[in-house]
């Protein structure tokens, strides 16, 4: 049987990059998914439903920083899907954001990557209480950043923010492991999604320099952070919460 049958899942950021990755991998194992994003995830959503039998995933415009479309996407899943169990937390101002010193980052562009990042993660968390706590289940993955760990400069407002996911998943595992609500954390390491793929070849030598300090030496690619997001929404893990796991190759830094 499929490992997530009969659940219902969240993905943010999912209309594209790593995000539709992980809708795909929940889809494959038998949940019903929500491709969530600022962006139109319609494409992604049929991308998804051509390729896997049996899949039933829809899109859903939604801004994550705003509380009551968190509120009301919560509560069109519910009636589009009958439910809800899984909630990844994907979304992120990442793929537009340029290297930048930190006294040079525009503070309006500073408040909106924690409004997003951090604010946004709040507030579906606390939409998804809303079902989760009730029905004495739910799983809740984080998405960080092993920057956070290495200190990577010039990404101060992103990492910052990455760097919250760490202490806020421990938190919040302890006041909904009463609920039996898993929360945990998933850092990637720099990976090849559209966005990576992008960057100039300025870009290059920090993916080389990456590559090098792992030991496994090859690019990171979206398949690669499939398996842990499947794991930790699954009841494999349903004894496993507050925890930081980072998925960057054996990145000894982290
Ligand atoms: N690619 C990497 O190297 C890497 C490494 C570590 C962590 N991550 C994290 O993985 C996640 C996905 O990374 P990616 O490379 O696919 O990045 P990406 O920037 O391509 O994807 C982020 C998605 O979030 C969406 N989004 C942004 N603001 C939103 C909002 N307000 N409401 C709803 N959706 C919004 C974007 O439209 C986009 O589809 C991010 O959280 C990123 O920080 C990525």
């Amino acid at each position: 049987m499929p490992r997530l049958d009969g659940k219902v899942a969240i993905v943010t950021g999912a209309a594209q990059g790593i995000g539709a990755h992980y809708a795909r991998a929940l889809a494959e194992e038998g949940a019903k998914v929500a491709l969530v994003d600022i962006l139109d995830g319609t494409a992604a959503a049929e991308s998804i439903t051509a390729d896997v039998p049996g899949a039933d995933v829809a899109a859903f415009e939604t801004d994550i920083s705003n509380e009551a479309a968190c509120l009301k996407l919560v509560d069109d899943v519910v009636a589009r899907f009958g439910g809800l169990h899984i909630l990844i937390n994907n979304a992120a101002m990442f793929g537009t954001l340029k290297p930048q010193p930190f006294d040079e980052i525009d503070i309006d562009l500073w408040d909106r990557v924690q409004a997003v990042n951090v604010r946004g993660t709040l507030l579906m968390c606390r939409a998804a209480a809303k079902v989760f706590r009730p029905q004495n289940y739910g799983k809740i993955v984080n998405v960080g950043s092993d920057t956070i760990l290495k200190g990577v400069p010039f990404m101060l407002h992103y990492v910052t923010s990455k760097g919250a996911m760490y202490a806020f998943t421990r938190c919040l595992a302890n006041e909904l492991g009463e609920h039996n609500i898993c929360v945990n954390t998933l850092a990637p390491g720099l990976t090849m999604s559209e966005a990576v793929e992008s960057w100039g070849p300025e870009g290059d030598h920090d993916k080389g320099l990456v590559i090098a300090a792992r030991a496994l030496k090859r690019p990171q690619v979206p398949e690669d952070l499939t398996g842990a997001c499947v794991f930790l929404s699954s009841p494999e893990s349903d004894f496993m919460t507050g925890q930081y796991v980072a998925i960057n190759g054996g990145d000894c830094f982290s």
